[in-house]
Parts: structure tokens; sequence; C-alpha cells
């Protein structure tokens, strides 16, 4: 029996934004919510090409790790090397709709293949002790119907895995640019309600276009868990009362400016150890989402980047934030 993870409350994997130094801001401001890495291709990470990816920091638990891929073998070594790693979990990828993915015969397009996925699942989650997840999409191109999804799922569970998150909306394959595949295709939430109905015992988490605190709560009365991706990112300060809120916890939210002080230690750390400053400062423009000086905090940041230091800048960013 796989251990049971909460994810009544994730972040989305995204790439190049849900870096380990992001994950590492947002375990800031919550101490609960479940984070994932930015898709890893099975093949950069045999090939040692996935550079720093790899790397988390002890304190982003519970975090899992997503790869995207097709090929068994190339999975099942994955798989156990991200368990060696101390990844929590690891989710596949079924939902990336990008040409190069493509090519590469992984992401959305296995939404035509629910055999092989199965067959993949199936592997990882025997090759490691750590549970596995899959991320896919209701459907892909002119596949939009319930019955195409139903299948889908009938088929891929089969696989014994018990996590499913599901981008409410189709991808489309030919046409659209990943990012258009984001926002076009419509949102479909009632088929993902209707999963759970027809499939109690699987852990269902629903994901795209969620904005609010609010709108999860709504979304759970329906569903197991909810991920958010952008509306995260773009103003993280919205996670910090989600411990109080969904996980019963004590403790009083940090500040703006706590958590601000807090990272900006970890970004001066992390220098030391040779990483880039202007990657974990893009993290911090959100912080100031809502506030009066946003515009002047954000501008601030761009200053220090450009400058590639933090000496003359951290008292300037902590005063422009309001709490
Ligand atoms: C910049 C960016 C990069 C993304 N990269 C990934 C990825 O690596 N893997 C993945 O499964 N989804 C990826 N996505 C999709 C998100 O995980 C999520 O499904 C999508 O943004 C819808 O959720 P949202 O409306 O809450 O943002 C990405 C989204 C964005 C905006």
């Amino acid at each position: 029996m796989k251990k049971k993870l909460d994810h009544k409350f994730c972040v989305a994997p995204m790439m190049q934004y849900t870096d380990m130094h992001d994950r590492y801001l947002l375990r800031l401001i919550s101490k609960n919510i479940f984070l994932y890495t930015e898709m890893i291709a099975t093949g950069s990470l045999i090939h040692g090409k996935c550079f720093d990816q790899l790397l988390f920091n002890k304190e982003e638990h519970p975090v899992g790790i997503q790869l995207g891929g097709s090929n068994v073998n190339d999975l099942i070594e994955c798989s156990k090397r991200s368990e060696q790693e101390g990844y929590d979990e690891i989710n596949l990828n079924v939902g990336c709709p990008s040409d190069r993915v493509q090519k590469g015969r992984f992401g959305a397009c296995l939404m035509l293949e629910p055999e092989l996925v199965s067959e993949c699942l199936f592997n990882m989650q025997k090759a490691v002790k750590i549970p596995v997840s899959i991320k896919c999409r209701l459907g892909i191109d002119d596949n939009e119907s319930y019955d195409f999804l139903y299948n889908f799922i009938s088929i891929v569970k089969e696989s014994e895995i018990n996590t499913f998150i599901i981008h409410a909306r189709n991808g489309i394959l030919k046409g659209l640019s990943p990012r258009q595949n984001r926002n076009v295709p419509p949102l479909k939430y009632d088929y993902v309600y209707r999963l759970k109905n027809d499939f109690p015992d699987l852990e269902i988490i629903i994901n795209g276009g969620i904005k609010t605190i609010d709108d999860s709560r709504n979304h759970l009365m329906h569903v197991d868990g909810v991920m958010i991706g952008r509306a995260a990112y773009d103003n993280p300060f919205i996670l910090s009362d989600l411990d109080s809120i969904f996980y019963n916890a004590q403790s009083i939210p940090k500040s703006k400016k706590q958590i601000l002080n807090i990272y900006l230690e970890y970004v001066e750390r992390q220098i030391k150890n040779g990483h880039n400053l202007s990657r974990m400062m893009k993290h911090l423009f959100g912080l100031s989402r809502g506030d009066k000086n946003a515009k002047s905090f954000r501008i601030k940041i761009l200053e220090a980047i450009k400058n590639n230091t933090l000496d003359g800048y951290k008292k300037d960013l902590e005063e422009l934030l309001v709490n």
C-alpha cells in the first residue's frame, strides 16, 4: 500500500515558473500545499541535460516531480532516479500540447493512446514505493465527448494509480499554441465532477482557470483536490490563508515583509551556490500584487536584476510592501 498524500490544494507544474526557487517561496507562504516541479522530459534526465531542474530544497516537501515521456523503460529509470532524489510523488504529463513534445510522442497526444499510458503508469508505480499520478486533459482535438474522457480514465485506472489531475479543457494539437491551449478551449468543470461521481474511489483533482480560494472551496464540494497555476504564480500571497482554511493550522501566516526577508536570505545563500540572481528574483514580482506600490516594487526588482546584486535593495524592497 502506497503512502497517501494530501492533494487538497496543489500548485500546478509550470515550465520556467515553478522551479526550485519559486517552490521555496511558495512553501514560505503555505506549509501544506502540494507542489510540483516543471515537466522534465525523460530524455533530458537520462542524458543529463536537465541541469538544475532535478534539484530541490529539503523545505519543499511535499513535492512531486513531473515527468514527460512515453518510453516505458525510460520512465522506469527516471522514476527510480526521482525516488532516490527524495521526491514524494511522480506525475506523468499527458497534457502538454507543444509541437516539440508531440514529436517526442508524449504529453497531450497520449490521450489517444490510453493503453500505452496505462502500461507506462503501471510499470512506473511498480518500480517505486512512492505514489505515481497523472495530469491530463479532458480530451484532444475534436474528441470532446464525456465518453472519450470516461473511456480514457477507465483504461488508465487499470494501471492501479489512484490520483488523476484533470485540466478541465481539451488540448488542441493543431492550430493553437501552448499558451492559447491554456485559454481558448472552453472549461468544462462538469466533466470533472461527473468523473468523480462515476469513479468515486479515484482521487480527482480539478485544474484550469481557478483564481480564488472561494472558487477552490466550491470545487472541493465536488472533487478531492484543486490545482491552481497562474493565479498562484501571479499573486502568491493568495495562498497565505490556506493553512488555516484547509488544513486547520493554528499558526499566524507570515506577512509579505517577513516572506520577502526570508526569501532574500535564501537568494543570498543560493547566489553563493552558483544560482542565478535574476531567475530567483523574478518570482518576487507577484508578491506586491494589489499593493499601492506594486509597480515601484517591480521596478526595484528589475533594477536589482540589472545590477545583478541585492546590495542596497533589501531595505527599499521591504519598505515598498504594505505589510
Ligand atoms: C508558463 C506555464 C508553463 C506550464 N508548464 C506546464 C508543465 O510543465 N507541465 C504541465 O503539466 N502543465 C504546465 N502548464 C499548465 C498548468 O500546469 C495548468 O494546467 C494550466 O496553466 C491551467 O491552470 P491555471 O488556469 O490555474 O493556470 C504550464 C502553464 C503555464 C502558464
